[in-house]
C-alpha cells in the first residue's frame, strides 16, 4: 500500500516525503523535474535510509500515470505538483490552467476508476484574498484571487469537492500560509531558480551577496511598522501536518465529513521588516534593503486561525521564526558548497 506524492522532489513535497518515510509509509513519487532537481531524491534517501519509487514524467501524460497505478497499490495521494509563480501565471494563463488542472483531473480519473479515497490537495491562503478579519479561519468567505495561479487553487478545491461528494471519497484541502525554511540536515530546501519572487529566498540571496539589496515592497501599509504582514510557517512543521491529515483520512473512514479543510499556519503574523531583522539576528549577517513602492496585487495582512488543525489533527506549528531562518542560511551554505 503506497501513497502517491506528486511533485515529491519539490520544496514542500520533498520535506513531506521524508516525514512519510519516517512514519513508515511507502511512497511513490511522480515529478517531471520542471522545478526540482534529481539530487533531492538522493538526499531524501540519505536522510531517511529509504528509497522511494520515483517516476520522472509529466502528470499530463495520462497513459504513464495509469502505468504507475497499475504497478503500485496506491491508497492515497498528496498532490503537490503544480506551477506556482504568481507573476508568470498572469503571463501564461493557459499553461497554468493546463498544468495545474489537467494533472489534477488525470489523477482523479484514476482514483475514480479504482475506488481510491484519501486525496490531499496543496491549496493556499491565496484563496481568501484580503480577508476582512484576522485571524483567518476556514469559514472565511473566499474572494476571487487576483492571479491565475490563485484561481487554479480555487478551481482545484471546487473540482475536488465535487469529486468527493459524487463518488463518496475523502479528501483534505490544506491551505498553506507562507512556507519557509529548509530541512535541519541542510539537504533539502527551496531551490532558487531565477530571481526569487518570495521574500525569504530573496533575503537569503541578499545576505549571501548574490543580490545587492532586498526591495521591501511598501512601508505605507496600515500595520505596526508599515510593511505587510504574513504568517510564515516552517516547512518541516508543514510537512508533518500532511502526515497528520493523511492519518486522519485513513483512520477515520466514516463518511460524515468527506471534505476536510485546514489552514496551515502558525497563527502569528510577522511584517517584512520583522523577517529581515529576525534573519539578521538568527544568522549574524546583514541584509541590505531599500524601501520601494507596493508590489501590485499584494495584500496588507494575512495570518491563520489555527485551532481547527490543532484540534482535529493534533498538530501545531511550533518552530520559532528565527530557528526556521537559521535553516535557510545553512541551506544557502550547502548550495554554495555544491557549486564549488
Ligand atoms: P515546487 O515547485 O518546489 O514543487 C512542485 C513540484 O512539482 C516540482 O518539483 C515540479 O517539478 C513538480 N511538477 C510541477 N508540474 C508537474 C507536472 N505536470 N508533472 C509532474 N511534476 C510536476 O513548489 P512547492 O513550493 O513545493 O509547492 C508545492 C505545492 O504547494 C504547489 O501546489 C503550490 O502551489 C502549493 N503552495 C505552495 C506555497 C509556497 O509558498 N511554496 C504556498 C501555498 C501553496
Ligand atoms: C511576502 C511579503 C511582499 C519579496 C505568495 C503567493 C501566494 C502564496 C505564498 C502560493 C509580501 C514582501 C517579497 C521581496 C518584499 N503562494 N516582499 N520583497 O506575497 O504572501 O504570497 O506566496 O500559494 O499565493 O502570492 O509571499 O514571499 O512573495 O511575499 O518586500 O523581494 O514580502 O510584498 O508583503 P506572498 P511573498
Amino acid at each position: 500500500m503506497a501513497i502517491l506524492v506528486t511533485g515529491g522532489l519539490g520544496y514542500i513535497g520533498s520535506h513531506t516525503v521524508v516525514e512519510l518515510l519516517n512514519n513508515n509509509f511507502d511512497v511513490v513519487i511522480v515529478d517531471d523535474l520542471s522545478n526540482s532537481e534529481r539530487f533531492i531524491l538522493k538526499n531524501i534517501e540519505e536522510i531517511t535510509g529509504k528509497k522511494p519509487a520515483f517516476y520522472p514524467f509529466d502528470l499530463k501524460r495520462k497513459e504513464l500515470l495509469t502505468q504507475v497505478f497499475d504497478a503500485h497499490e496506491i491508497t492515497g495521494c498528496i498532490n503537490f505538483a503544480a506551477s506556482k509563480a504568481v507573476g508568470e501565471s498572469q503571463l501564461k494563463p493557459v499553461d497554468y490552467y493546463e498544468n495545474n488542472l489537467f494533472s489534477l483531473i488525470n489523477i482523479l480519473q484514476e482514483f475514480k476508476e479504482r475506488q481510491i479515497s484519501n486525496f490531499i490537495f496543496s491549496s493556499s491562503c491565496t484563496v481568501y484574498g484580503q480577508a476582512d478579519q484576522m485571524p483567518i479561519d476556514e469559514n472565511t468567505p473566499l474572494k476571487m484571487p487576483e492571479s491565475v495561479y490563485g484561481k487554479t487553487k480555487q478551481m482545484g478545491e471546487e473540482i475536488l469537492t465535487d469529486f468527493a461528494k459524487a463518488y463518496h471519497r475523502k479528501i483534505s484541502l490544506l491551505r498553506y500560509f507562507n512556507p519557509i525554511g529548509a530541512h535541519p540536515s541542510a539537504k533539502l530546501g527551496e531551490l532558487p531558480i531565477g530571481i526569487p519572487n518570495n521574500l525569504v529566498p530573496y533575503v537569503m540571496q541578499t545576505a549571501a551577496g548574490v543580490r545587492e539589496k532586498l526591495s521591501v515592497w511598501g512601508d505605507d501599509y496600515p500595520t505596526e511598522d508599515g510593511t505587510a504582514v504574513r504568517d510564515y510557517i516552517y516547512v518541516v512543521d508543514l510537512a508533518k501536518a500532511h502526515v497528520a491529515a493523511l492519518q486522519k483520512l485513513i483512520n477515520d473512514p466514516s463518511e460524515e465529513t468527506l471534505v476536510d479543510i485546514y489552514n496551515l499556519g502558525t497563527g502569528k503574523g510577522s511584517s517584512v521588516l520583522e523577517v529581515v531583522k529576525a534573519f539578521e539576528i538568527a544568522n549574524n549577517v546583514e541584509v541590505p534593503y531599500q524601501i520601494c513602492k507596493r508590489r501590485e496585487g499584494d495584500i496588507t495582512i494575512a495570518y491563520a486561525h489555527v485551532d481547527k488543525a490543532e484540534k482535529e489533527l493534533s498538530w501545531k506549528a511550533g518552530t520559532p521564526l528565527e530557528e526556521a531562518l537559521r535553516t535557510v542560511w545553512e541551506w544557502q551554505k550547502y548550495l554554495e558548497s555544491r557549486n564549488t
